[in-house]
């Protein structure tokens, strides 16, 4: 495969990744009459989320490989750069979130939403500035 189609796949994938992981918690938590626990069916969400970022660095992985950056946006690569590491930051609080006697349940889960807000604008911005 050449290095544009990588490129293109791995980027795309992690797209796919981040949004259907971020739809896990409203689809599960409509669940009516479910004997398991919220947090125990959400096993699919955090999964989604730890290969979300593993595909993203990959992605990123490749392309810094390649070292051809002439004519690339900038801008765009360091928005990309912190997304990741924001991303990181996102699976920490996720951790703490998945622990069922988290006493501070209720700012974590607004700080993981807004997070997940600006991830989801980074990665557009990153998109629109950097696609081919
Ligand atoms: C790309 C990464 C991720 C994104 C975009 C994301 C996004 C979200 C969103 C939008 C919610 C619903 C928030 C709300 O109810 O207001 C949520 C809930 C949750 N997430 Fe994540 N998440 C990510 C990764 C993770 C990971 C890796 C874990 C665990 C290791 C995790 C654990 C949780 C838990 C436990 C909840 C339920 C919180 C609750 O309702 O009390 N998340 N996540």
């Amino acid at each position: 495969m050449n290095d544009y189609l990588q490129s293109a796949f791995s980027g795309w994938g992690s797209v796919a990744l981040f949004g259907s992981g971020l739809a896990m918690p409203y689809l599960l938590r409509r669940t009516r009459g479910a004997k398991t626990p919220y947090l125990r069916r959400m096993w699919p969400h955090f999964w989604l989320g730890y290969l979300a970022f593993v595909v993203s660095f990959m992605h990123a992985w490749l392309i810094m490989r390649g070292g051809n950056m002439r004519g690339i946006n900038a801008a765009g690569v360091w928005i990309a750069t912190v997304a990741l590491l924001i991303m990181l930051w996102q699976i920490v609080v996720g951790l703490m979130l998945r622990n069922p006697s988290q006493s501070n349940r209720r700012a974590l889960r607004r700080t993981h939403f807004w997070t997940m807000t600006l991830v989801a604008g980074l990665i557009a911005l990153h998109i629109a500035l950097n696609r081919p």
